[in-house]
């Protein structure tokens, strides 16, 4: 069984998709994190991440792998826990340059097929259920205001970030949607038989109940 979350960032995918796969007793596979454990590798050797044969190399060779820990999964590059490093605004601008680049995105794709047909997972991203899973089992494609999303974000990194400012943190989200819903390659779209959530005012709570529901209805 597949179930494909997909959707903008900050609409809710990844900590709703955690704790549907803990209830399910499915892997969690955050698709997004592959994207950027690229980009944080490339940025931490001061690589050009628009140079998409170098970028291509690094998706090649990287060791990713997702492993059960404190956060409910942390991610690890080349066996370093990289799950904080990784989240940063500055990473997820330069996953989406580096998800913008054909190569990058055929060799990841491979990659999450490949974990996907291990079965029972839940995928979130912005392509599952377009283009690495068109077959998946149950598609939900989450959407949230821009306002609400960057609030989100802004909560889940102020801690460690105290300069923060809600205001550029909402302006961010809103150019790397934009760059995301508008790149040629795999951009991100609602599958036609997705299942479409707006998270605004729904609690964590109650968008995972709805989730439940509609996979019960299977
Ligand atoms: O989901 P997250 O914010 O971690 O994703 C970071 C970036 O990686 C996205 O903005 C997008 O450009 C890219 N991405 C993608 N396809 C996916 C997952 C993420 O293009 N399946």
């Amino acid at each position: 069984m597949i179930i494909a979350i997909d959707g903008p960032a900050g609409s809710g995918k990844s900590t709703v998709a955690k704790l549907v796969a803990k209830r399910l007793n499915y892997r969690y596979i955050d698709t997004g994190a592959m994207y950027r454990a690229v980009a944080w590798t490339a940025q931490k050797k001061g690589l050009d991440l628009t140079d998409e044969s170098v970028m291509t190399k690094i998706a090649l060779s990287l060791n990713i792998e997702f492993v059960p820990g404190a956060e409910g999964q942390s991610v690890l590059v080349e066996g370093e826990n990289v799950t904080t490093l990784l989240k940063n605004e500055t990473v997820g601008r330069g996953a989406a340059t580096v998800a913008a680049q054909k190569f990058v995105r055929e060799v990841l794709v491979a990659r999450q097929r490949q974990i996907g047909e291990t079965g029972n997972v839940v995928m979130d991203g912005r392509d599952i259920g377009t283009v690495v899973f068109p077959q998946a089992d149950k598609k939900f494609f989450f959407v949230a205001d821009a306002e609400e999303r960057g609030r989100r974000r802004y909560e889940e990194l102020k801690s460690k970030n105290p300069g923060l400012d809600l205001k550029t943190i909402i302006e961010e989200i809103r150019q790397r949607d934009h760059e995301d819903r508008n790149r040629k390659i795999s951009p991100l779209v609602k599958a036609d038989d997705a299942l479409e959530v707006d998270t605004t005012r729904l609690s964590i709570e109650e968008v995972t109940d709805h989730i439940f529901k509609n996979i019960n209805n299977l």
